[in-house]
């Protein structure tokens, strides 16, 4: 059992690293001036699937450590899932590719929205799962949930975004 958790642990700890890699890459994208609400939406989504990332990896550093500290995987993954419940919000319509270029926002996001949502309702599940862990200071827990937490955003990310692969 143990093997099975520390392997999905290291997965997941290698996706959010090459994730975090790809997204710096993205800085030299500022968002335009007098921005569309379509506009904004999808320069300041870039931001916080940034921030979500990091979070998520703050999880995962911590994970590492022999003694982890509890109040920094408690405040990270609280911070995962609240994110996590916001995904839906952050795709107006229209804040895709025709927003920004770079975006890597799919048009199924729009045309399959239900599949979308199901797919946010997901990591909203699974994020939760990792929060509470976290907040009871459960560490084996939360290593338990890092893996699935992780697999949630891929299987979101296979479908609906393109572009950089992680
Ligand atoms: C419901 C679908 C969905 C889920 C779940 C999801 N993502 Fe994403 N993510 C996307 C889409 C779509 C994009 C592309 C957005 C864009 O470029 O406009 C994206 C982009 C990103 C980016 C790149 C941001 C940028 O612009 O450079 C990062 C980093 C990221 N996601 C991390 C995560 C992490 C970490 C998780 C899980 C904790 C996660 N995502 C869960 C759909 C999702």
């Amino acid at each position: 059992m143990s093997t099975w958790i520390s392997r999905g642990a290291a997965l997941a700890v290698g996706f959010g690293a090459a994730v975090t890699a790809a997204g710096a890459l993205a800085h030299d994208d500022p968002m335009p001036k007098n921005p569309t609400p379509a506009q904004r939406a999808a320069y300041v989504r870039h931001d916080h699937f940034q921030e979500l990332d990091k979070a998520f990896k703050a999880v995962g550093d911590e994970l590492k450590k022999s003694a982890p500290d509890k109040a920094v995987l408690a405040s990270s993954a609280r911070m995962v899932a609240t994110m996590a419940d916001a995904i839906p919000s952050w795709f107006p319509r229209g804040s895709g590719v025709e927003a920004r270029p770079m975006s890597g926002a799919k048009a199924n996001i729009w045309t399959d929205a239900a599949g979308f949502g199901a797919k946010a309702a997901d990591l909203q599940a699974e994020a939760l799962k990792l929060s509470q862990a976290a907040a009871n200071g459960d560490v084996a827990g939360v290593k338990a949930q890092y893996g699935p937490v992780g697999g949630a955003c891929q299987a979101c990310h296979d479908t609906y975004r393109s572009g950089r692969k992680m």
